[in-house]
């Protein structure tokens, strides 16, 4: 009998999910943007070439036994020669804009402690100059994961805060070389997550765990993410208060942050469960958000960490909330929250999150379709929710939805054909596209789009088995051939109410 209901409910999330084709660019207002989305150690390859030093992703996945398919980066999509190639792809998918990251080892390779490095100036440069060429607006992200490994090795990285000096000289930098160019600036890429993947469940480099998350052979203090996430937030604050005092207004350009927003339902209908959610995504997002809007960390995180959370000083905290211009929101996912604190439950090491246990399955149901990764099922009124949610509690701030993608696992038996066809990703984009209409409908003021991502690339600790692009990369020729989904968009973006 549950499984007969299961069945029934599975096929009704596939009907809710696939019943929602009926949108077109018109129905988003005529100067949204819709654009791809890809980071630097991604995509770029040319790991030790043009000068570039070693990054700490190009250190930690050569590392025996870290990522899934013992691949790395070093050639990646070689955009970093092919860059000419994939600005013409995107113009030839009709997108108005273009999110990608700065390598900091390629424009800095010692962090202040060394030259600027022309050649990498000069690459950036190039791209951006073709981007703008094309017509396609570029958004940088400053920092998308990637950092001089000197900056590990000589202090610790994000755990030491040395490195809110180096930020601010890198980001600098960056607004002198390509601010003239620039409208739109993002100073991190997921700096939540980030703290929690390096510091917490020890799965991205350093691959530190903090008790009780992980059994890691080095690392261990349990105030670690907290303490990389202060120097985060302290680095971000610094890079705008230099942009906003001497670029901004010259430079006529705006600067955001990019955080995850993953959605949670509560697991049961119960007052607990129900304040597991608003607190799960609380220890997500506010945390970060809090901060540069109010000058502090949500309460809830006080009461529960207590001293384990670092304090601002006043100056700190008058500094943090200079004005953010925008929220970039990268939403994939909604799962499910169990309450922690008064209910016991199993701890959650794949959140890091000590206070909820979260999961995709209620009774054996899923929250939604399963994708290609773990725990990311298609939920699409998640958009919807998350987006109302930072509106509400950050003052309708403009909002971009900075990623929003669908995975394919390519385990060998996969074949192109079938990579090609991939029309789950569109059914994806789409309902997900619906549900944020539903967003800007009840007055949200979001204002641009990009999907994740232009073309398959390193998945981090997937390596290569994970495919979110719209475009097939072969990475033993690096022919790119467009998806199905390639085409959908390049349709979607060509039908009426387009911009050009
Ligand atoms: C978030 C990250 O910003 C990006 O680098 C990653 O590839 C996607 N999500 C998919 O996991």
């Amino acid at each position: 009998k549950k499984e007969a209901l299961s069945l029934v409910l599975f096929f009704l999330q596939v009907q809710l999910f696939t019943c929602a084709a009926g949108i077109e660019r018109s129905d988003f207002p005529p100067s949204f943007f819709f654009g791809t989305a890809t980071s630097s150690y991604q995509i770029e390859g040319a790991a030790s070439e043009g000068n570039k030093s070693l990054s700490n992703w190009d250190y930690y996945s050569h590392l025996p036994g870290k990522i899934e398919d013992g691949s790395n980066g070093d050639i990646a999509d070689d955009h970093y020669h092919r860059y000419m190639e994939d600005v013409t792809l995107m113009q030839s998918l009709g997108v108005d804009s273009y999110r990608f990251s700065i390598s900091w080892s390629r424009v800095l390779p010692r962090g202040r402690f060394g030259e600027i490095n022309l050649e990498g100036i000069a690459y950036y440069n190039d791209l951006i100059n073709l981007l703008l060429l094309k017509g396609i607006q570029p958004f940088v992200t400053l920092n998308h994961f990637d950092i001089p490994q000197e900056l590990e090795d000589r202090y610790g990285g994000w755990l030491s805060p040395q490195i809110q000096q180096d930020f601010a000289y890198f980001a600098e930098v960056c607004f002198k070389e390509f601010g003239d160019r620039i409208k739109f600036w993002t100073t991190f890429n997921e700096p939540n997550f980030l703290a929690k993947l390096s510091y917490m469940s020890g799965k991205f480099p350093p691959g530190y765990c903090s008790e009780p998350f992980g059994n890691c052979a080095f690392g261990d203090s349990a105030n670690e993410p907290y303490i990389a996430a202060h120097n985060l937030l302290l680095s971000h604050s610094a890079a705008v208060a230099i942009y906003k005092k001497d670029y901004q207004v010259k430079q006529g350009g705006s600067i955001g942050i990019v955080l995850m927003m993953k959605w949670y339902e509560p697991l049961r209908n119960i007052p607990v469960d129900i304040a597991a959610a608003e607190r799960a995504f609380l220890f997500d997002v506010a945390w970060f958000l809090d901060p540069l809007f109010f000058g502090d960390y949500p309460l809830e995180m006080r009461d529960i960490l207590g001293t384990r959370l670092p304090t601002f000083s006043p100056e700190e905290r008058r500094k943090l909330q200079n004005r953010l211009d925008f929220i970039g929101i990268n939403h994939y996912t909604s799962c499910y929250s169990q309450d922690c604190v008064f209910s016991q439950c199993k701890i959650d090491t794949s959140s890091g999150n000590a206070l909820v246990f979260t999961t995709g399955e209620r009774n054996g149901i899923p929250i939604g379709a399963p994708s290609g990764m773990d725990n990311m099922y298609v939920v699409p009124h998640g958009m919807e929710k998350t987006v109302i949610y930072i509106m509400q509690r950050y003052n309708n701030t403009p909002m971009y939805i900075t990623e929003n993608g669908y995975s394919i696992k390519a385990n060998g038996s996969v074949s192109l054909k079938d990579m090609l066809n991939d029309k789950e990703r569109i059914d994806y984009h789409q309902s997900y596209l619906t549900s944020l209409l539903n967003a800007i409908r009840q007055g949200a003021d979001v204002r641009g789009y990009f999907a994740w991502s232009l073309m398959d690339n390193f998945e981090w600790l997937h390596g290569y088995t994970l495919k979110f692009g719209l475009y097939h990369v072969d990475l033993k020729t690096q022919k790119r051939t467009p998806k199905q989904s390639a085409k959908w968009y390049k349709k979607f973006l060509s039908g009426p109410g387009q911009k050009y």
